[in-house]
C-alpha cells in the first residue's frame, strides 16, 4: 500500500504571532505545490488560531503541541481537544519526548535544572492514551510521538522501549481511528542535537513501530498507517530518511523554523 508522506513542523516554543503567520504563509505556498505531500506546521497556542486562519484557504494544515483529555471545567493551564478544533488545527501533537520529561539536545545543567521539578513535565503512556482519545473524539488526528534516551539506546533497548510506549499509547482506539493515527520516531539523542539517527536503524525502529500496530490491529491497520521520523531532519538528509520502506514523513524541530529548510524537506517528500 502506498502511503501519502506527511512532513510535520513543530515549532516549539518559537516565533511570535505575526513571525508564525508569516512563516506558514511562506510554507502554504509550497505546500500548494505538493499535492502529493501532506504538509503541516504546529505553532504555539497562541498562535495557532491566527496561523490557521491565515493559511485557510491553502493546502497547509495546522496542528497543537498538546492537548488535555477533558473538555471544560476547572483545569487551570489546560486547552481541550475542541478547542483546538475550534482555532482551526486538524492535528495535535502527543507524547513529544520534551513534554515526557525526557529531553535529548540539552545541556547536563539544564537537565539537572529540569530533573529538580519532577511531575512538571509529567506525560505518561497512560497521559497520552488519554489524550489521543479525546483527539480523536474532538474530530481531530493525533501525531503520537515516542523514542528513546540515550541510555536506552547505549543498552541496546530502543526496540523494547519504543514498543512498550506504543502498545500503551494506542490502546483502545477504534479499527478506524487506527488507520488514522501518525506514529512520529523521535529517538531523544537525535532531537535538537545535530545527530541524526541513520536511515538504516531509524528504519528498523520504524518497523519495529509497524509490527506493534499490527499486533494491536492488525495488517491492515499497519500497512495503512503512517510513521515519521524525526530528529536532526535537514533538507541534506531527508530524501535518504523518506526513501526508507517504513519512514512515511519526518517531523521538524529546527529546520522547520526556516521557510526555505522546511521547503527543502518538503521537496524530499514529494
Ligand atoms: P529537531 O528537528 O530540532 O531535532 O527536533 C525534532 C523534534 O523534536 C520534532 O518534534
Amino acid at each position: 500500500m502506498s502511503r501519502k508522506p506527511f512532513i510535520a513542523g513543530n515549532w516549539k516554543m518559537n516565533l511570535t504571532i505575526a513571525e508564525g503567520v508569516e512563516l506558514a504563509k511562506a510554507v502554504a505556498a509550497v505546500a500548494n505545490d505538493a499535492p502529493t505531500v501532506d504538509v503541516a506546521v504546529c505553532p504555539t497556542f497562541v498562535s495557532v488560531a491566527k496561523v490557521a486562519d491565515a493559511v485557510k484557504s491553502t493546502a497547509l494544515m495546522v496542528g497543537a503541541q498538546d492537548t488535555f483529555w477533558e473538555t471544560k471545567g476547572a483545569w487551570t493551564r489546560q486547552i481541550a481537544p475542541n478547542m483546538l478544533a475550534d482555532a482551526g488545527c486538524q492535528w495535535v501533537i502527543v507524547g513529544h519526548s520534551e513534554t515526557r520529561g525526557r529531553f535529548g539536545g540539552l545541556s547536563e545543567e539544564v537537565q539537572a535544572k529540569l530533573a529538580e521539578v519532577p511531575g512538571y513535565f509529567g506525560e505518561s503512556d497512560k497521559s497520552v492514551n488519554m489524550k489521543a482519545k479525546a483527539i480523536f473524539a474532538a474530530g481531530l488526528l493525533p501525531i503520537i510521538a515516542c523514542g528513546e534516551l540515550p541510555s536506552e539506546y547505549e543498552a541496546g533497548k530502543t526496540d523494547e522501549v519504543v514498543a512498550g510506549q506504543i502498545r500503551a499509547d494506542i490502546a483502545g482506539f477504534t479499527e478506524e481511528q487506527a488507520m488514522k493515527m501518525v506514529i512520529a520516531y523521535e529517538p531523544v539523542w537525535a532531537i535538537g542535537t545535530g545527530n541524526t539517527c541513520d536511515p538504516q536503524t531509524a528504519d528498523k525502529v520504524c518497523g519495529v513501530i509497524r509490527n506493534t500496530v499490527k499486533e494491536v490491529y492488525g495488517e491492515k491497520v499497519a500497512e495503512a498507517v503512517r510513521i515519521q521520523y524525526g530528529g536532526s531532519v535537514k533538507p541534506g538528509n531527508a530524501k535518504e530518511l523518506l526513501s526508507m520502506p517504513n519512514i512515511d514523513g519526518a517531523l521538524v524541530g529546527g529546520a522547520a523554523l526556516k521557510a526555505a529548510d522546511f521547503a527543502g524537506i518538503i521537496e524530499a517528500a514529494k
